[in-house]
């Protein structure tokens, strides 16, 4: 049967831990070894939605990996433009390469490909839905930070209501045991109830508006920038873009071992000045996902486990 990375709900705790385990395993790996895993193999990359890390970190864990990479970047230069249905552009891409990775604004695109498709599709992130590759890495750099992900108190700040990423999280957190959340946001950005009931029961969740409470008393604070291009009218957005800013001077509070992550970009939730504080994390993380994302396709393409 083939694999796909459609949503984290469809991973096991003990899935999730295993993907976590192969990531470690990948980075002990001797760069020499390491550089063969998928020779030969080609990696579709369809990003219809903008993107830096994700889509570079995908095509540099392929390139990392000795495979290959085709892909676009920009619909515009597609036959999308003509007016090419998704399920076309797929059964088209699939007969060029070994697996698919694609982003999409729309929710439920990622599912509708792996559908249509008879190759492994991954999904870097499809509307406000799901974006499971980056919890993976959320989740390995936390495990890298604090040596474990139980036990944690962790505040999730922003935009709960549209980040994708958020979503994810918390349905993989959930999975863990005693995770204390605390959730910070606008009362219009609020997470929603169809996040908040996963199916372990309801989650163990404090709901704030107000950051400094988080900042005093978290292990980690996962920062998110407010969704612009999600809001259906931007007089919404333009009242809550401002919502939070992380500044070295509010993190004077903070317990020594705070971490702060993000998915990125940040617009202006997180001052420059924070960047030299041992508190940021945002930028190791990124490096973190360059090895989780070998994992994924190492685990999808190149049958490890
Ligand atoms: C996130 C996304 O695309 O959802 N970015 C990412 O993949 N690291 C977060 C965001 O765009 O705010």
């Amino acid at each position: 049967m083939k694999r796909d990375l459609i949503s984290i709900e469809d991973l096991s705790l003990r899935k999730i831990l295993e993907f976590l385990d192969l990531a470690r395993r990948i980075e002990g790996m001797p760069l020499a070894e390491r550089a063969h895993l998928l020779d030969g193999r080609l990696l579709g990359v369809l990003f219809f939605e903008p993107s830096t890390r994700t889509r570079l970190s995908f095509e540099a864990a392929m390139l990392r990996l000795g495979g290959r990479t085709i892909g676009f970047s920009e619909v515009a230069s597609t036959s999308v433009a003509k007016g090419e249905s998704l399920s076309d552009t797929i059964r088209t891409v699939e007969q060029y390469c070994d697996a698919i990775v694609i982003r999409h604004p729309r929710e439920g695109a990622a599912r509708l490909a792996a559908e249509v498709s008879r190759l492994p599709v991954i999904n870097a992130g499809d509307g406000a839905n799901q974006h499971p590759t980056q919890t993976l890495l959320d989740l390995y750099t936390l495990q890298h930070l604090f040596g474990r992900i139980d036990g944690l108190r962790i505040a999730l700040v922003g935009d709960l209501k549209y980040s994708r990423t958020v979503h994810s999280l918390v349905h993989a957190l959930a999975k863990f045991s005693g995770i204390e959340f605390v959730l910070v946001s606008p009362e219009s950005l609020r997470l929603p109830e169809y996040v908040k009931a996963v199916p372990e029961g309801r989650l163990q969740a404090r709901e704030t508006t107000d950051l400094n409470e988080a900042i005093a008393t978290c292990d980690a604070i996962y920062m998110t920038r407010i969704q612009r291009e999600r809001f259906p009218d931007p007089l919404e957005y333009e009242k809550v873009k401002d919502s939070y800013l992380l500044d070295r001077a509010a993190l004077r509070r903070a317990k020594p071992h705070l971490k702060v992550l993000h998915p990125l970009p940040r617009v202006n939730e997180i001052a420059p000045d924070v960047d030299a504080t041992p508190h940021a994390a945002y930028f190791p993380q990124v490096g973190y996902g360059l090895i989780m994302r070998q994992a994924i396709l190492a685990s999808l393409l190149g049958g490890m486990s």
